[in-house]
């Protein structure tokens, strides 16, 4: 069984303030993966652990056709009020209820990491994925480039022992973490680097709120008391008050040369690794001369279209 059961109701809790207090901040992290992937007219995109449907706003508004899914009943139904002509389903990043090849490019943004099995996450994408097309995973990067640590230090000793398997923030963060878990899966890592990624409120009231909404935050609260959590968040944004509000540094960081079109230094990024779904022989086209596979249709391209990808393989 995947993680979404034990996930959703946590992230589900407190909807609201996720998708007005958090995650609009994080639209300079949305489009920076979005030029980075080619996102147009000509893509269907799949955004997995979508949260409450921001990314895919941005992506529809870039032309292209979009499908969300989430483990949080609650934020699927932000989701769908803010897309209503996407394909936002409830369910499962590890058990994606797609057929093969429907998507021509995946996202997936700060989700993966609570998985039980990650790399069965990353394989569900690579399977509903045209073979060739880009796909983006990001996660934190390391703790200690990352002043959200002491926010889940702070709330860290207000938690239950973890379930036996269970992610977590940081679990994809250690060095080579998210790119051994790329290959695992099956696809090429094509993309790497280090960005800043803070996160800025306008006073501690809001910033203890908006990180008060988060999964592990909320299993906190149910296992030590909503108060406790307050009291935890409120010290640790205290001492994070700057430029006239809250704010956290945090960086991402990974290794590879830089791509053709990656996320800009200076945009929100979470650590990223980005690949591309090897392409499957087709029998149709497999083996034909170049003629017989013009006649067919058949792809010539590194990419869906026969564009060139905008993440080549590292
Ligand atoms: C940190 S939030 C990120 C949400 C959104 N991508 C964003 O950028 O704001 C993590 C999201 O992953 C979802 N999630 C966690 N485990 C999941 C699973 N097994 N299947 C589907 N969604 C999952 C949560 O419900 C939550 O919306």
């Amino acid at each position: 069984m995947g993680s979404a059961s034990v996930q959703g109701p946590l992230w589900g809790a407190k909807a609201q303030d996720w998708s007005e207090l958090t995650e609009p901040g994080q639209q300079p992290f949305y489009e920076a993966v979005f030029d980075a992937l080619g996102i147009g007219p000509d893509t269907r995109l799949l955004d997995v652990g979508c949260g409450a449907g921001l990314a895919l706003q941005l992506a529809t508004k870039r032309g292209a056709t979009v499908a969300g899914l989430d483990a949080a009943e609650e934020l699927v139904a932000v989701a769908r009020g803010r897309n209503p002509d996407a394909d936002v389903r409830v369910g499962d990043l590890e058990q994606l209820p797609f057929p093969d090849a429907t998507f021509t490019a995946a996202t997936s943004f700060n989700a993966v990491q609570y998985a039980s099995d990650p790399t069965a996450a990353l394989r569900e994408l690579r399977r509903v994925l045209v073979p060739g097309s880009p796909v983006a995973v990001l996660t934190w990067g390391p703790p200690e480039r990352s002043e959200m640590r002491d926010v889940l230090a702070a709330i860290g000793g207000l938690l239950p022992p973890p379930p036996p398997g269970a992610g977590g923030p940081f679990a994809l963060s250690g060095p080579g973490a998210l790119e051994a878990l790329v290959t695992g899966a099956g696809l090429r890592v094509g993309v790497d680097g280090e960005v800043p990624t803070p996160y800025a409120y306008p006073d501690v009231a809001t910033a203890v709120r908006a990180q008060a909404a988060t999964g592990p935050a909320v299993r906190a609260a149910a296992h030590s008391g909503e108060a406790a959590v307050t009291d935890a968040l409120t010290a640790v944004m205290r001492r994070y008050r700057r430029d006239g509000g809250v704010r956290l540094e945090t960086w991402s960081a990974t290794s590879s040369p830089a791509p053709e079109r990656a996320p800009r230094a200076g945009s929100w990024c979470g650590r990223r690794a980005c690949g591309t779904a090897p392409r499957r022989a087709s029998p149709r086209c497999a083996g034909r001369s170049p003629g017989a596979r013009r006649a067919r249709g058949c792809r010539s391209g590194p990419a869906p279209g026969g564009r060139r990808s905008p993440l080549p393989a590292g």
